[in-house]
């Protein structure tokens, strides 16, 4: 049987750590401060924004949210994000992504400050993270090496298989893992026999947002498999729940796994947390 990583509890002892670094602060006169902005009103990113919101409340942290229409200009965002740059009661800026079509993220993004950028997706941070220096890190690659880091002591020499290229989870776990000396292995949508791939792999991060796709034969006895897919299905009875990018009931002769939900999820939020008050930290 292999062992559950609970991302929850894990996630739970972060977030009590950044209390007492939001406690430390205060007593400093410090109020660390995150400014989230949501344009426009896709559901699923209104849930995201309270959730955030809601979780900040709960470690302390001051949060400001601020709505801009999904008709709003482009100029019109960049300007709110310069006003918060140069706020200086604000230590972490957040901008939820997807953003209308109409809009450029990646201009939108290298608009945030990197020193306030705690979603860790500015060029200046990319940059520090593929050079291994002092940046923000994206919130669910670090929470991810949490997660190895309660059942992996040494990743030198280990074969790890990452399945999906995207610069928010399958790119800057890469660079993560490979500070680490860990051997790494991107996959993406054209990759050939990417079970055999697989099946050579010591620890699997499947990110691909594909329901089920990674199977029990794709995974080697005693491996470790982190499942950071969320895909909402429905049922046949027309109810509806959140499945992984794993079988997960296909891999007892696994190692380790996380569960989909209570895996990686809560540690993005937590990570985000904890990047706001040492973005407050720094700046103190
Ligand atoms: N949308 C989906 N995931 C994320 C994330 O990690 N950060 C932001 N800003 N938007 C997202």
């Amino acid at each position: 049987m292999s062992v559950r990583i609970d991302g929850r509890a894990i996630a739970r002892a972060l977030s009590d750590k950044t209390s007492e670094t939001v406690h430390h602060l205060n007593a400093r006169g410090i109020e660390p401060t995150l400014a989230v902005v949501l344009v426009g009103d896709d559901p699923a990113s209104d849930v995201y924004v309270r959730r955030k919101i809601s979780e900040c409340r709960k470690v302390g942290i001051h949060s400001i949210e601020r709505r801009l229409p999904g008709d709003c200009t482009e100029e019109a965002l960049l300007d709110l994000l310069e006003t918060m740059n140069e706020d200086s009661r604000i230590h972490g800026i957040l901008v939820q992504l997807p953003l209308p079509a109409a809009i450029d993220a990646a201009k939108v993004l290298d608009r945030i400050s990197p020193d306030k950028d705690v979603d860790g997706f500015h060029p200046v941070n990319v940059g520090r993270l593929s050079t291994g220096s002092l940046g923000l890190v994206p919130c669910t690659p670090l929470g991810i090496m949490m997660l190895l880091d309660s059942v992996v002591d040494d990743y030198r020499g280990l074969n790890v298989v990452i399945i999906g290229k995207s610069n928010i989870v399958g790119k800057p776990v890469a660079m993560l893992l490979l500070e680490r000396e860990a051997t790494v292995t991107v996959t993406h949508i054209e990759t050939r026999n990417l079970p055999d791939i697989a099946r050579a792999a010591d620890i699997v991060i499947a990110a691909a947002g594909a329901p089920h796709l990674v199977r029990g034969y794709w995974i080697k006895p005693e491996a470790i498999v982190i499942d950071v897919g969320i895909t909402r299905v429905i049922d046949h009875d027309g109810t509806s729940r959140i499945v992984g990018d794993c079988a997960t009931h296909e891999l007892d002769h696994a190692k380790a796994v996380t569960p989909v939900p209570g895996g990686v999820g809560p540690m993005t939020i937590a990570c985000l947390l904890s990047n706001t008050a040492m973005a407050a930290e720094r700046h103190a």
